[in-house]
């Protein structure tokens, strides 16, 4: 069913362990593109879309620091939003599809960023070197090296074609099973295994909301309400 407000469905001193899924949406008022929305980054450039397959490394890796990299520097210089700062607020345990790091920079402290970081770089080589730090000290160089051997570095998140971290899907599936209220705010729910975690939430007795300012079609049946409404209003009145 959707609804007007989240306190009318999950009025929040009715929950202890709050876990949400976050995507594009929560940033958008940080000044960042959704990827499939109205006026998404994948669906006013396929070319755009079609650089992020890891199978065309290493010859996107520019493509990858564009994309990645730009939208780093924007994150970083508008910060975390209310509705980060509400989830932090109300202790809920974040899963997130963003690579901004602004869950972290707004004071949660349970983040598993299951596509990895763009505030990460990795080396290109990752049989002898394996390298994993810091976006800056891959980009002391232009184009960005690997700051342990000189090969290139690419920013340190998961492409079309990856498998995702293991650890953290394991830590996700766990956080998404021990809830008892689990939220999915600003992602269109289009990426597995994101989307798997839902049905993991409600399997485990959790009771579930979308949060989402443009549903495109019907709501997944893992969620019990829908919230049609921008992240930042429907989650600061939630979290007061
Ligand atoms: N408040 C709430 N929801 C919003 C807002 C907002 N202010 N603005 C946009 N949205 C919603 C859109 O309606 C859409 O459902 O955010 C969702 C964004 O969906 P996508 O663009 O598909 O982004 P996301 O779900 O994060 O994509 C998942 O796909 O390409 C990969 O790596 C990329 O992590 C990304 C993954």
């Amino acid at each position: 069913m959707d609804v007007k407000t989240l306190v009318e469905v999950a009025p929040r001193d009715r929950f202890t362990r709050v876990c949400a899924l976050t995507g594009a949406g929560i940033s958008v008022a940080a000044g960042l593109s959704t990827f499939r929305g109205p006026d998404g980054l994948w669906r006013l450039s396929p070319e755009m879309e079609r650089a992020m397959h890891a199978q065309l490394l290493p010859s996107n890796v520019d493509a990858l620091w564009s994309v990645w990299g730009s939208m780093f520097h924007v994150a970083a210089r508008s910060g975390p939003t209310a509705a980060h700062r509400a989830l932090a607020d109300a202790g809920a345990s974040v899963i997130t599809q963003n690579v901004d790091e602004l869950h972290q920079r707004a004071g949660s402290h349970d983040v598993v960023e299951i596509h990895g970081s763009a505030g990460r770089a990795r080396c290109l080589d990752e049989d002898f070197c394996g390298w994993i730090g810091p976006r800056e000290e891959a980009e002391r160089t232009d184009p960005p090296q690997c700051p342990q051997c000189g090969e290139p570095a690419r920013p340190a998140v998961v492409l079309f074609g990856e498998m995702l971290d293991p650890e953290a899907l394991t830590t996700a599936r766990k956080l998404a099973s021990e809830c008892d209220l689990f939220l999915a705010v600003g992602t269109s729910g289009r990426v597995a295994p994101a989307s798997w975690l839902a049905p993991t939430a409600r399997e485990a007795g959790a009771y579930c909301v979308n949060v989402d300012l443009y549903p495109d079609g019907p709501l997944d049946p893992a969620f019990h309400a829908r919230v049609v409404g921008d992240a930042q209003e429907v989650l600061t009145e939630w979290a007061r």
